[in-house]
């Protein structure tokens, strides 16, 4: 079984036909909403809303660790990510789906890991390749089946948040060789690395990063939003009937 951790703007899986939800606790906290257990064409999945229902945690707020062990706890094989960035990189346009391969973790304040505390000695991850390249295939492949072109690869630059970035931020991320800019992909992706869980993210530019795109908005654009939440629901489809 895949789980699926949805983004904002896909608090809910419209395709997902559900069989049951589930009240999960776990040792580090309340998870961001209960599980959500269906099928995605004919196969096993567990669905959870990073923000909660009804969009109600910010970035910061969110329990990362609680969702990824609860979610571990269910015995899944993969974790499929899915988040909203701004396209910092030129062929990053609004409306495109990125399938990253490299990570920088600028947020801060946030419980990053596992192994704290005394009863979790040090563990140093090895986190040179921080997403699973399998999924990546698959995903990338999934994609291209829905009649999409993905950008394979990227790396993707995890903020603070929850305000966006002023132009120089994205200037220093864009020569850091950040090319697409979010506030959830850490330390989700981390964590997911500590439980050896295989974890890809499937990234829909909403927005060009601050300063980038011409005079255009820097915010997120709902009317993106809205055909992006299409290419994403038909991309999980086609991954999921793929196997
Ligand atoms: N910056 C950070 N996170 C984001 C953005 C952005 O421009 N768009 C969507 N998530």
């Amino acid at each position: 079984m895949l789980a699926i951790i949805g983004g904002s703007g896909l608090a809910q899986l419209s395709v997902l036909e559900v069989t049951h939800r589930q009240v999960v606790r776990t040792p580090y906290g309340d998870p961001s909403c209960a599980l959500t257990f269906g099928h995605l064409a004919g196969q096993n999945v567990v669905f959870i809303a990073r923000h909660g229902y009804g969009h109600s945690l910010a970035p910061h707020e969110i329990n990362y660790r609680a969702n990824l062990w609860a979610l571990h706890n269910q015995g899944i094989k993969g974790v499929i990510a899915i988040g909203t960035v701004g396209g910092i990189r030129p062929d990053m346009a609004p409306g495109r789906l990125v399938v990253p391969d490299d990570i920088i973790d600028y947020s801060w304040g946030r419980k990053h890991t596992f192994f704290e505390g005394p009863e979790r000695p040090v563990v140093h991850a090895e986190f040179t390749a921080p997403y699973d390249d399998g999924l990546r295939r698959r995903l990338l492949a999934a994609v291209a089946e829905s009649g999409r072109s993905g950008v394979d690869g990227g790396v993707y630059a995890c903020t603070q948040g929850p305000r966006l970035e002023s132009a120089a931020e994205i200037l220093r991320l864009e020569q850091d060789g950040a090319d697409i800019v979010g506030m959830t992909g850490m330390p989700e992706a981390a964590l997911a690395r500590e439980l050896e869980l295989p974890y890809a993210h499937l990234c829909l530019v909403s927005n060009w990063a601050a300063g980038k795109g011409g005079a255009s908005s820097v915010q997120f654009d709902p009317a993106t939003g809205a055909l992006g939440v299409e290419a994403v629901t038909a991309t999980l489809l086609c991954l999921m009937a793929g196997k």
